[in-house]
């Protein structure tokens, strides 16, 4: 099959009177507007995985490394997710806290940026939300050494194999591996990008306001808890 991707368009974006406006936040700081668009993610039945987010890290020269992550908690103090304390990622979140992550959500023709700092949550945090996953991803957790190379997949379901046999009987619990836990991204940024067939999409971008920066009310606008908002170029 021979396919020009040069042709292929957006089926849906939105019309012109779908605009997402200042008027249209349901919040004036970002969290309360991501759990609204976030709701309508999770709203959409074709959407199979709404808290699917694209992580990026870099190392501390720079260099930059992107993957899927599931979010698993967000509120005012941010945004969560789990994942392998040994993986690339994490090596690189040690170096550098600073990340970015981003949403998309296709149906909605949605997408959310986040620009942050990360922090490890606590022990506690990550061995309740550990037990509260199916028992056959507890193991999977423990059989995998994230990130490093394996020789086969074969290795891998025989200590899946080994794991299932100490710890798949009643009254027995998986141990959370010393190597497995969560961080909470603390944003300092995030943009609300709403797209348009006209391709004049709309952009409202909250950040914290740099120093001394105080809103006009023209370009920049005052929001809530200490947050200032703009609308961007598409
Ligand atoms: C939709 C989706 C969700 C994923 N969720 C997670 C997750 O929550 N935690 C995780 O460690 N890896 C998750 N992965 C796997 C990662 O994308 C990646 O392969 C893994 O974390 C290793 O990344 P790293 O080598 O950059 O550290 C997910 C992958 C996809 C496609």
């Amino acid at each position: 099959m021979n396919i020009d991707i040069t042709t292929l368009r957006s089926k849906n974006y939105k019309s012109r009177d779908e605009a997402f406006l200042e008027e249209n936040l349901v919040s004036k700081e970002p969290f309360g507007q991501f759990k609204a668009w976030f709701e309508d993610a999770c709203m959409r039945k074709e959407i199979l995985e709404p808290n699917a987010m694209c992580l990026a890290t870099a190392t501390k020269d720079g260099t930059p490394s992107a993957r899927f992550v599931l979010l698993k908690g967000y509120g005012k103090d941010g945004l969560k997710f789990y994942t392998n304390y040994g993986s690339r990622k994490a090596k690189e979140m040690e170096q550098n806290p600073r990340v970015a992550a981003t949403f998309y959500w296709e149906v909605l023709n949605r997408s959310v940026r986040i620009e942050g700092v990360v922090e490890k949550v606590s022990e506690e945090d990550s061995v309740k939300y550990f037990h509260s996953r199916p028992v056959p991803s507890q193991i999977a957790a423990c059989a995998s050494y994230q990130s490093t190379p394996i020789e086969s997949r074969d290795v891998l379901c025989e200590r899946e194999k080994a794991l299932e046999a100490e710890y798949m009987m009643p009254g027995k619990e998986v141990p959370k591996p010393a190597y497995w836990g969560g961080y909470i991204i603390r944003p300092n940024a995030v943009e609300f990008w709403q797209g348009q067939m006209s391709r004049l999409s709309d952009r409202i971008k909250f950040r914290k306001p740099m120093n001394g920066e105080v809103p006009d009310g023209k370009l920049l606008h005052k929001g809530d808890d200490g947050w200032v908002y703009e609308r961007l170029s598409p």
